[in-house]
């Protein structure tokens, strides 16, 4: 059974004289402890999926799905508590602004007990307070965080956004989620705690089986691990597949490009914050959407029928927004 299947998600943005649709008709799933990871330039829509996953957006969005299913459930038939619930009690998020997400008037030791989960809570008053206090510095020890006492009582205001980030993937693992949702988790962070950060969740992956959608500009932080590769662009999902297929066969010329000008890891060093720049050009605004295929201004490969909407296509598992996909020799 997949643990997450959504058909058709479309998110709009309204409070404009002309609502915009910011993503597309996306379709996603992925089985229990499988490694996805979500990819694609500046402003593609991969935080918008995430946060609409979790029910972060406000209402000046309005979220669309034919199909919403989480652990077989069908979200779309519940009420919204019910929702929440499931989603608070299953799924986690590390957020792309950590220092924005943390509670500014809680110190850090009350939002890391906030986060344990609900057997931390429940007894006599007080009587688990040493084991929450013990869970804490363990989730802070885990993330790379050794003075722990100090961070206890300082406000997020007072710490870097390097460990602000750290504090905010520690409160995500608390609960031992079924789904991790990591927006970026490494951006603030220096290269070693970085792969320390990523060992730790891929050791989350394999030793508690919790699956993991990973958003990132930095291409070889993910494709080593993940088991499937989504890439986004301008709020469509453009190609999806295993990470086998997208690094030996891409369909989608965007896909390509993207891996092609990824650069090599040892150039990478401290270098997670740069940004995907695939094709000449920029991704053009909401507003302005090209006709046809939206990569068509940008795209080497674009010919006189791209003025057509390329619709979705699906070979061999691997599944393609393009009028002339790449490596087709390779199926036949
Ligand atoms: N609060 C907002 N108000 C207006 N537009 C927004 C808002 N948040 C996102 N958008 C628009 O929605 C689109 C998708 O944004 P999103 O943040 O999901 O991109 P992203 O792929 O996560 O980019 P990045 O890699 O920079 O984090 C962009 O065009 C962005 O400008
Ligand atoms: S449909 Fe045409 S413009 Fe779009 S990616 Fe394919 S070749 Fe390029
Ligand atoms: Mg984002």
């Amino acid at each position: 059974m997949r643990l997450l299947d959504i058909r058709n998600l479309n998110i709009e943005l309204l409070n404009l004289d002309q609502p915009v649709k910011a993503v597309e008709s996306v379709n996603f799933s992925m089985y229990p402890s499988e490694v996805s990871g979500l990819i694609g330039e500046s402003g593609s829509g991969k935080s918008l999926i995430a946060k609409a996953l979790v029910g972060v957006l406000n209402n000046r969005w309005q979220v669309t799905a034919d199909r919403f299913h989480f652990m077989g459930q069908d979200l779309n038939k519940m009420s919204m508590q019910k929702r929440k619930k499931i989603i608070s009690e299953n799924i986690a998020m590390i957020y792309q602004e950590p220092r924005r997400c943390l509670d500014p008037t809680s110190n850090i030791f009350s939002q890391l007990e906030e986060s344990l989960p609900e057997s931390y809570h429940s007894g006599w008053f007080n009587s688990k307070k040493k084991e929450r206090v013990r869970k804490c510095i363990a989730l802070l020890h885990k993330v790379g965080i050794k003075n722990h006492n100090e961070v206890f009582h300082s406000y997020p205001h007072m710490l870097s956004e390097g460990v602000c980030q750290k504090i905010m993937i520690a409160m995500a693992i608390a609960k031992q989620p079924k789904l991790l949702i990591a927006d970026e988790p490494t951006t603030a962070l220096e290269s070693s705690t970085s792969l320390q950060v990523i060992k730790l969740l891929r050791s989350l992956n394999q030793l508690k089986d919790m699956a993991v959608i990973f958003i990132t500009h930095n291409l070889n932080s993910i494709t080593s691990w993940a088991d499937t590769i989504n890439v986004m662009y301008c709020g469509q999902l453009i190609e999806s597949s295993s990470t086998k297929k997208i690094l030996t066969a891409p369909k989608h010329p965007y896909t390509k490009a993207l891996f092609d000008s990824e650069p090599d890891l040892s150039e990478q060093q401290n270098k997670n914050r740069t940004k995907l720049y695939a094709l000449k050009g920029t991704i053009p605004t909401l507003q302005h959407l090209p006709i046809g295929c939206r990569l068509g201004p940008r795209c080497p490969n674009a010919q006189k029928a791209c003025v057509i909407i390329p619709e979705p296509k699906k070979i061999k598992g691997q599944t393609f927004r393009c009028h002339y996909p790449l490596n087709i020799k390779e199926l036949k």
